[in-house]
């Protein structure tokens, strides 16, 4: 009903400021309790169980929206039953020059070279601490742009340590297209030395605080067969417990707007077969107690019930809130 009434005037604006915009209101919301049990999808419940612990319902944000973990209080009020925030580096960094974020409405699509701006893990700690919220919360972490590759198990490292006590579950981002080289981690020896040290590390922190925090890891969908064989191979010989399929594409698929050529990542709609492809070979190859988050062009409840038929245990959605609001996540949680 109230985005209804909104989404006008975000879509007046440039899709950036319209972004801000729409974080600052549902803080706002928060705040002053505008956003009310009545008013959402919180009717619906759903308990699932999943990673070892039950979600009120199976629906989430997926990363990139709530950056800084702002938000994660209006965000559980609106009825997510997870909320991933990040990607979050150890230092502050602004990302890419603007305009970096666009819309392609007729595709039901956005482009995005948003570059991990962040203000930093430990100010999302900060910000955490503050909030009261009653939905999961995901911690996706990634490394600074100026830290070479050889050195990034050192930024997920760090990060991992710092959000290791708030967090439900944490995700390694090793497939944003926009940070360079992010996405060679992903190959196999790259990504067993990475994962490797941050499971002694978990092991490590398990023990400390009596307190076991999944291990998920995010991947692209433009990984080919052979290269998604080989990810499976090292998911399963690792302590990880689930596969977050998938990010953005680098690839141009049936795009009908002239803003197909803007460099970055693709979501919405023109990937909704191929993140669905991407999770059922997961899904053949990877062990049964790896859990399976589906996200990826998930803009209708027909678009979820697909994802859960193809082996998620959760799904999460970004693109299909900008262009159907909230409401999407109540008329999902009504179909499954
Ligand atoms: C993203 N996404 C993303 N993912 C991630 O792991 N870390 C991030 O920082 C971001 N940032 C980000 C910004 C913007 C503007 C968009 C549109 C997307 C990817 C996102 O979490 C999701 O995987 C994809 O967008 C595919 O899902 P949808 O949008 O098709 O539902």
């Amino acid at each position: 009903m109230m985005y209804k009434a909104i989404k006008p005037l975000l879509y007046s604006l440039n899709p950036e400021t319209a972004h801000h915009l729409a974080l600052n209101l549902i803080k706002l919301s928060a705040k002053s309790r505008l956003i009310t049990n009545q008013s959402n999808s919180l009717d619906y419940a759903k308990p699932t169980t999943a990673l070892g612990m039950t979600f009120r319902n199976p629906v989430g944000l997926a990363a990139g929206f709530d950056k800084n973990g702002e938000c994660v209080e209006g965000l559980s009020r609106l009825g997510f039953g997870f909320v991933e925030v990040g990607t979050l580096t150890p230092k502050p960094q602004k990302g890419n020059a603007k305009p970096r974020l666009f819309r392609l409405s007729s595709d039901k699509a956005i482009i995005n070279r948003m570059g991990f701006n962040n203000k930093g893990i430990d100010y999302f700690v900060n910000q955490i601490k503050k909030q009261k919220y009653t939905c999961k919360l995901g911690v996706n972490i990634g490394k600074n742009k100026d830290t070479p590759n050889q050195d990034a198990h050192l930024d997920y490292l760090y990060c991992f340590e710092k959000s290791y006590l708030i967090a439900d579950y944490i995700v390694i981002n090793i497939s944003s297209p926009n940070t360079p080289n992010l996405r060679s981690l992903q190959k196999s020896d790259e990504l067993i030395k990475l994962l490797t040290s941050i499971c002694e590390l978990k092991e490590k922190l398990q023990k400390k605080f009596i307190k076991a925090v999944p291990l998920l890891v995010k991947i692209s969908p433009d990984l080919n067969e052979f290269e998604l064989n080989d990810l499976i191979e090292s998911v399963n010989n690792l302590p990880i417990q689930g596969v977050i399929a998938t990010n953005t594409t680098i690839e141009r698929i049936n795009i009908q707007s002239h803003l197909s050529n803007e460099m970055g990542g693709l979501s919405g709609a023109p990937l909704t077969q191929k993140s669905n492809a991407v999770l059922k070979h997961l899904k053949q190859g990877l062990s049964s107690q790896i859990d399976l988050i589906g996200v990826g062009g998930i803009m209708s409840p027909e678009n979820a019930i697909e994802r859960f038929n193809s082996g998620a245990n959760l799904v999460q959605i970004y693109s299909g809130l900008i262009y159907f609001g909230p409401h999407l996540i109540k008329e999902i949680l009504k179909k499954i």
